[in-house]
């Protein structure tokens, strides 16, 4: 079975009191209620934070971007490379995020050049991928997912395919209290999980899965409970060391 992942995306919360608070509090409960071997804990705090996170979270917890540039160093104003964030300690970074995609233009095909620069630094790309509810009601949400991630991926081999992790984030769920039913969340999951199988078999079984939107302490047991649902990213919920940590127990216990 693939072991379960969640990851916590603080989008632009934090001050550097509140973040040592957290971590401490997520490690503790971390430390008495979750067994490390069933879930890996990730958490993608704003950049500016990154080191701090990185200090305070140790081993325990991976720590990773929330975006990154698709260019190497340079005269890029205000970004930040793949190099940069790894010199920072961090090991995965979240792309595409629907935040991102519909405020400060991350098309799917700068998601795509995003996905390649981090492959190419070594840095895990948590791809997000998710419709909105106007697609979703003209029943189109599986096809808009699956395009998504076709052109998110273009010309990666399988070995680089396998090292990405996907997020299905319904842009309807996201910070709006309104999840995707288990049953909603598991066919899109399945679904791209056929996609996976088109490259290779063994790559469907391998990939990790996560869903996002409103997923909280009281819904993730019921979510992750899915076949196909590997584990959560978690908005709001991850900013409350206890929700967050019973979401990891969740997520460890499927
Ligand atoms: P939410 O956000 O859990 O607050 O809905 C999820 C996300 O945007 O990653």
């Amino acid at each position: 079975m693939r072991k379960a992942l969640v990851a916590g995306n603080w989008k632009m919360n934090g001050r550097a009191e509140a973040n040592s608070e957290l971590v401490t509090q997520v490690l503790a409960g971390l430390d008495a209620q979750v067994d490390s071997d069933s879930v890996d804990v990730m958490v993608f705090p704003p950049s500016i934070f990154i080191h701090q996170v990185k200090g305070l979270a140790g081993d325990k917890i991976g720590v990773g971007a929330q975006n990154l540039c698709e260019f190497g160093d340079g005269a890029f104003t205000g970004e930040l490379s793949s190099g940069m964030l790894v010199d920072a300690g961090c090991n995965a970074v979240l792309i595409g995020h629907s935040e991102r995609r519909s405020m400060f233009g991350d098309t799917d095909e700068r998601v795509a050049a995003k996905v390649k620069a981090a492959l190419a630094a070594d840095l895990t790309p948590v791809l997000c991928l998710g419709e909105s509810l106007e697609q979703r009601d003209s029943g189109d949400a599986l096809e808009v997912v699956a395009e998504q991630f076709r052109i998110a991926t273009e010309g990666l081999g399988e070995e680089q395919m396998a090292r990405l992790v996907i997020a299905y984030e319904p842009v309807w769920a996201i910070g709006t209290g309104r999840t995707a039913t288990p049953e909603q969340a598991q066919e899109v999951h399945a679904h791209l999980r056929s996609e996976l199988a088109k490259v290779e078999a063994e790559l469907a079984a391998k990939v990790r899965i996560l869903y996002g939107g409103s997923c909280n302490a009281k819904n993730a047991a019921e979510l992750f409970a899915q076949a196909d649902i590997d584990g959560g990213l978690i908005g709001g919920a991850s900013l409350k060391a206890n929700d967050f940590v019973a979401i990891c127990q969740a997520a460890g216990a499927r």
